[in-house]
């Protein structure tokens, strides 16, 4: 541990009284030689912030700093870092991971999000030095340099930052089912993925279907792109829909509102269900098998994106001009806890982004 450095941040203290953040400071890891710090410039807020901030997926270490939609300039890198990449002052950004072993079967093949060993930007014990790991509601950050990406020019920090882990968790399933041209999507919860997953969805040629609990966001959808809307809710909504899908991406937070089984019968035979969703751990996903196999539904989940997605997707978005919708706050301690609440609400259209680092880190 480097004893000289301390890193500021803002987090849970007590996971009792989680919506009442309190700022705290932490030392961080050495800098590895493979490793770059930044100075944190804007962090987004994922529905995963709010899972692992209220102790749905286990209470693993307190104080907790949250947050991996991470953009920030450059302050120091290790020696091994690609210099002709990366320099000192650079915009990049970081998101919900920051290492991996680099050499397993999984890092080999591209799926290094799935690698056993995986760092997870927060909530996560770095097995190479014990560190428990500080997301991006804080001053800076240290990742491994290969989790660390350039930012797209005319990408405003704020817009490129929910694109870090929101943005490739939407888009990757729509990327793995080969989605193009004419391919029926259904987009499950327009919530900050969803919305982000519309856009992108329309961007790759598909005809998009937004389905929603209520209609409250009808009109939001339609401007995202989607061309039909479903709003769940109203009793036997789903029915007249069957058969209208060929992919449907679940992005709900949770599984407790939605019928999975009617959700189902959107599909074609052979269609595909994906669900990023990551509910409290003590959900589970029920399926009836007769009803898979009779339909050849396929249903998986996806996790994140491997670094080369990440870069894929950054391109595609920036080419296709995608902008999630997001509302600036102030990072502070008073802040953290109105977002927090807003977004355990449903307060949000659709991303929270904090900002102002530079005036409450100084
Ligand atoms: N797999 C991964 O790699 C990965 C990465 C990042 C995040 N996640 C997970 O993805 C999920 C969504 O994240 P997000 O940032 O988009 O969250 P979000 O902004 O809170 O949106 C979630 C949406 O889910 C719907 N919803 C809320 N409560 C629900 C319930 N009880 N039952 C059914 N639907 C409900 C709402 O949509 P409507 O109002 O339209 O119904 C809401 O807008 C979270 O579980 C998060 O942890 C997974
Ligand atoms: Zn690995
Ligand atoms: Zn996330």
């Amino acid at each position: 541990m480097n004893t000289e450095v301390k890193f500021e941040a803002v987090g849970v203290v007590n996971f009792d009284h989680w919506k009442e953040a309190k700022r705290f400071s932490y030392v961080p890891p050495a800098l590895d030689s493979n490793a770059i710090e930044l100075k944190i410039e804007v962090c987004g807020v994922c529905g995963s912030d709010i899972h692992a901030a209220a102790g749905h997926w286990g209470k693993l270490y307190t104080p907790l700093a949250v947050g991996h939609e991470i953009v920030g300039k450059i302050t120091a890198m290790g020696d091994k870092v690609d210099k002709t990449k990366f320099h000192i002052g650079d915009r990049v950004g970081v998101g919900a991971q920051t290492d991996s072993c680099g050499d397993c079967r999984r890092c080999s093949r591209g799926l290094q999000q799935s690698c056993k060993d995986s760092v997870l930007t927060y909530m996560s014990i770095d097995k190479k030095n014990g560190f428990k790991t500080q997301g991006g509601y804080a001053s800076h950050i240290r990742a491994n340099s290969g989790f660390v990406f350039k930012i797209p020019e005319n990408m405003d920090s704020a817009i490129a930052a929910p694109l870090l882990c929101g943005g490739i968790t939407g888009f990757r399933p729509l990327m793995t089912a080969g989605v193009k041209e004419g391919t029926r999507v259904g987009i499950v919860g327009v919530g900050g993925i969803g919305h982000m997953s519309i856009q992108f969805a329309k961007a790759l040629g598909a005809e998009v279907t937004a389905i929603s609990r209520s209609d409250r966001k009808y009109e939001d959808a339609k401007k995202l792109g989607a061309d039909h809307y479903i709003a769940t809710a109203k009793e036997g909504s789903l029915d007249k829909h069957e058969e209208s899908l060929d992919v449907i991406v679940m992005t709900t937070s949770s599984f407790s509102q939605n019928d999975i089984e009617k959700t189902l019968s959107l599909l074609m035979a052979g269609g595909r269900l994906i669900f990023i969703t990551a509910p409290p751990a003590d959900e589970k996903l029920i399926l009836t098998p007769f009803t898979m196999l009779l339909n050849q539904y396929h249903v998986g989940g996806s996790c994140i994106g491997s670094p080369k997605d990440i870069e894929y997707m950054l391109k595609l978005a920036s080419e296709k001009d995608i902008k999630p919708w997001v509302q600036r706050v102030n990072i502070s301690e008073e802040n953290v806890s109105d977002v927090w609440q807003k977004m355990v609400d449903g307060d949000v259209r659709y991303r929270y982004v904090f900002d102002g680092y530079d005036e409450y880190f100084k």
